[in-house]
């Protein structure tokens, strides 16, 4: 049995707690907050798991196996470093850390001791990117040309995180996983409006080798609430809609194509417009499958899909487009990550 403490018990970790407290296969331990009264609330729900404000009770606990860390971000460096120096295995929440080096010096800690290091890079758990890197992989698509995402809402404004790295986390990874590549260059535009120098809303872009174009538009104050994610390929085009509940994937058989043989520019595209598919697809709970993941990763003693070196790559980018946005915009070359993923 897999012993499991959640740190930091808040809006997002307490979804974490009670995953890891419904999923068999292992063991919710403690539940650890500098908010007594937080863990006091949490105390009926999780009966048998010891609730703590001392995160030192979970690093010196031999019995225990992994720490998940779900405070707030600026916190994530120095807990998951304990906690990986105490020889536990680590998940943290998106955004994984706020520098590159402390990226790069977690995932070398984690090699160091033999420990397994994941990131809650949660849509790379989620069925639809599932089938889209699936689709993709499988030139289903046929090139893919580009796509955006848009992730805004009317929502959680943040005192300490600006919509950049409290939301676009989760669409950099997705577009990093589709794709299996990083960008050559980040651009990003922002504006803070409720609060100085917190950006509310955020456009960013990536430029890609092959001519893929990305873009993430990400806000806390805009009138709709949308998570979708649209793909155009050479041959079908897709578009990924969150919060439909069940016709999430719609699949468009369109493309253009070129002729070979034209005498005007009119003949030289042929615009094609087919069926529009609907695939069924199971969608389980992605936090419940991401949980998973994390437990039969620790029992196996094998790479999590979203390990250290892909949250390296993430805040790689984020760290470029925040370097953009207080550059009004210029373009931030990406270098290629020696972390290169696994395949
Ligand atoms: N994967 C997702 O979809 C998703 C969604 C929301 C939030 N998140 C991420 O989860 C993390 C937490 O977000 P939240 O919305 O729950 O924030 P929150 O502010 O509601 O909760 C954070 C909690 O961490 C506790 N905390 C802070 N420092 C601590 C420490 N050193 N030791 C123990 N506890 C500590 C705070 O007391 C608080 O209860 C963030 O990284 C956020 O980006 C992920």
């Amino acid at each position: 049995m897999l012993n499991v403490a959640v740190v930091g018990v808040g809006g997002w970790g307490k979804n974490l707690a009670r995953n890891y407290f419904q999923i068999p296969e292992c063991s919710l331990k403690y539940v650890c907050d500098l908010s007594r009264p937080r863990l006091e609330e949490l105390r009926r729900q999780f009966p048998g798991t010891a609730i703590t404000t001392r995160f030192d009770d979970l690093v010196t606990d031999p019995e225990l196996h992994a720490c998940v860390i779900a405070t707030t971000a600026a916190s994530h460096y120095a807990l998951a470093k304990a906690a990986l120096r105490a020889g536990k295995d680590v998940f943290v929440e998106k955004p994984f850390v706020l520098e590159v080096h402390q990226a790069e010096e977690l995932v070398h800690i984690a090699e160091q001791e033999g420990r397994i290091l994941m990131v809650g890079h949660l849509l790379e758990y989620h069925p639809v990117v599932g089938r889209l890197k699936t689709m993709i992989d499988a030139h289903q698509l046929g090139d893919v040309y580009y796509m955006y995402n848009q992730r805004v809402n009317l929502g959680l404004v943040r005192e300490d995180e600006n919509a950049l790295w409290s939301f676009a986390p989760h669409d950099v990874s997705a577009l990093l996983y589709l794709l299996g590549k990083e960008p050559t260059d980040v651009a990003a535009r922002g504006q803070s409006y409720l609060r100085r120098g917190v950006e509310d809303v955020v456009f960013i872009t990536l430029n890609f080798d092959d001519r893929i174009l990305a873009h993430i538009h990400v806000s806390w104050l805009d009138p709709h609430k949308i998570r979708k994610m649209t793909i155009v390929g050479s041959k079908k085009m897709v578009v990924f809609d969150d919060m439909e509940n069940t016709e999430k994937l719609k699949i468009y058989d369109k493309s253009a194509e070129h002729n070979a043989d034209y005498n005007t520019f009119a003949e030289y595209v042929t615009l094609r417009f087919g069926d529009i598919t609907i695939p069924h697809l199971r969608i389980d709970e992605p936090l419940q499958l991401e949980c998973r993941h994390f437990l039969e990763c620790i029992r196996e003693r094998r790479q999590p899909r979203s390990d250290g070196r892909d949250g390296v790559r993430v805040v790689k980018v984020l760290a470029a487009a925040q370097l953009s946005l207080e550059k009004n915009g210029m373009p931030i070359p990406v270098e290629p990550s020696e972390y290169r993923k696994a395949a």
